[in-house]
């Protein structure tokens, strides 16, 4: 099943924690509202999701494929902080 996970995934800008660690699991064809007060992240996870912004930590997976994770090798990039081996892709982008 079709699926986009988030683990523990955290954005720090500085000394604000705009995304605290959210865990989150979305699978196809499921309809997901983030709601909540101005400035609790929602914006932030979703420029996450979209890989428009670097999480600080935690990780995230599209169909169990590592999509950024500091811990683990990912199979297909968007961003990881281990260089991926068939793409050459490091943290600050591809090289
Ligand atoms: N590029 C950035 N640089 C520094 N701080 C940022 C940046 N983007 C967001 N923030 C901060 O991170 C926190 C979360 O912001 P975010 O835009 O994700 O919230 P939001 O839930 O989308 O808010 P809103 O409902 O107003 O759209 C806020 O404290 C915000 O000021
Ligand atoms: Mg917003």
């Amino acid at each position: 099943m079709s699926k986009i996970s988030l683990k523990n995934l955290t954005k720090k800008y500085g000394s604000v924690t705009a995304v605290d660690g959210i865990n989150l699991d979305v699978v196809k064809g499921e309809f997901l509202t983030l709601l909540g007060p101005s400035g609790c992240g929602k914006t932030t996870t979703l420029r996450m999701i979209a890989g428009l912004e670097e999480p600080t930590s935690g990780e995230l997976y599209s169909n169990d494929k590592v999509l950024f994770s500091k811990k683990r090798v990912c199979t297909f990039p968007l961003r990881c902080g281990i260089s991926d081996l068939c793409f050459k892709v490091t943290p600050s982008g591809l090289i």
